[in-house]
């Protein structure tokens, strides 16, 4: 496939104002970013991503002040958190304000809202001045994307422009807060917690989905997958298969010869950062198998946890 072209924060911004898609550095994983006021401009994300229409696009600001352009009835637990984790990996669900697309709400009476921490985020949000609808930028169903060459593999030259913003720090999506409803909810975690949510509310915190409420994409069983079967293993089990033929291996614990598979740092937020790039490059290995060593079952571990349960749920899947 044709490499996506690099560009600058000026290009970028060019050619957000013409309509089109770019690639856009976030402190979590590149996004897919366009206009979310323009309606041909988010039909394009939906048709490079190959998205069901009814899976909601997250808008992204600049501002924590277009809070209140972009949603109505802002609640204060929502100003709390924004002033908070802004800009940072949080993104808040609340009630929409009339302006926005139902192609970007997917229908819903909410919106999903975030403010990136990214400095080159930042640059083309602030030059650009509007909202951004920007999914992760991978095909639906697939890994998503923390370094510009990810980008680049998924779409090629179909998007105008991938901004070089290196690796991403984070390397997990966003944590989702719904606010929308009586309590507070995680729909998705990510690298901030429950615990640091609850914090800075003085507030409990639920989680999941409550019944009835949108759908989410990143909550479906099958998401974030590589196309390599991948089986999620305690170190005892990990051990009696290194030698099973075709298989390649992901530890954090376990050390392992290169040649068996890779190994990731055994803290949360260092396996979060080098996850998705290590099962990009896995995939590529030609094995039959992917056996990864199951992360500790700690509250630090949610992101990381939920992203491999789903990786395994959709794996081996021809995409
Ligand atoms: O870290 C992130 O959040 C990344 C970067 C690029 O910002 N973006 C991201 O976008 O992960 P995406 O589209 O891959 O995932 C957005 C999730 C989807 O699961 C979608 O269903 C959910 O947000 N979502 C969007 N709007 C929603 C709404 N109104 N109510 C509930 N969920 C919503
Ligand atoms: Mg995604």
């Amino acid at each position: 496939m044709a490499a996506a072209a690099p560009c600058t924060v000026e290009d970028a911004v060019a050619a957000l104002r013409r309509g089109e898609v770019i690639g856009l550095p976030t402190e979590t994983v590149y996004g897919l970013a366009a206009d979310a006021s323009d309606p041909a401009a988010v039909a394009r994300v939906f048709a490079l991503k190959g998205r069901p229409a009814d899976h909601p696009l997250i808008v992204h600001l600049g501002d924590v002040a277009l809070l209140d352009v972009w949603a109505r009835d802002v609640p204060a637990v929502a100003r709390t958190l924004a002033a908070r984790f802004w800009p940072g990996p949080l993104t808040l669900v609340l009630p929409r304000a009339a302006r926005v697309l139902d192609a970007v709400t997917g229908g819903q009476d909410t919106v999903a809202l975030r403010m990136p921490a990214h400095p080159l985020a930042q640059a083309v949000l602030q030059a650009f001045g509007g909202g951004l609808a920007a999914p992760s930028a991978n095909r639906f169903g697939h890994i998503s994307p923390t370094r510009p060459e990810h980008v680049s593999a998924e779409f090629g030259a179909a998007v105008t422009c991938v901004l070089d913003g290196g690796p991403c720090a984070v390397g997990i999506e966003s944590v989702i807060v719904d606010l929308s409803g009586a309590v507070p909810r995680i729909l998705r975690p990510g690298a901030i917690t429950r615990a640091m949510l609850e914090a800075a509310l003085g507030a409990s915190v639920a989680e999941g989905a409550a019944d009835g409420s949108p759908r989410v994409s990143g909550a479906l069983p099958a998401h974030y997958a590589p196309r390599t079967p991948l089986e999620l293993l305690d170190g005892a089990a990990l051990r009696a298969r290194l030698h099973d033929p075709g298989v390649l291996l992901l530890t954090h614990g376990i050390e392992i010869s290169a040649a068996f598979g890779l190994r990731l740092p055994a803290d949360a937020a260092g396996y979060a950062q080098g996850l998705y790039a290590a099962l990009r490059e896995l995939d590529t290995r030609g094995a039959r198998r992917l056996l990864v060593e199951r992360v500790p079952d700690d509250p630090a571990w949610a992101g990381v946890r939920d992203r491999l349960q789903r990786a395994a749920a959709g794996s081996g899947q021809v995409r």
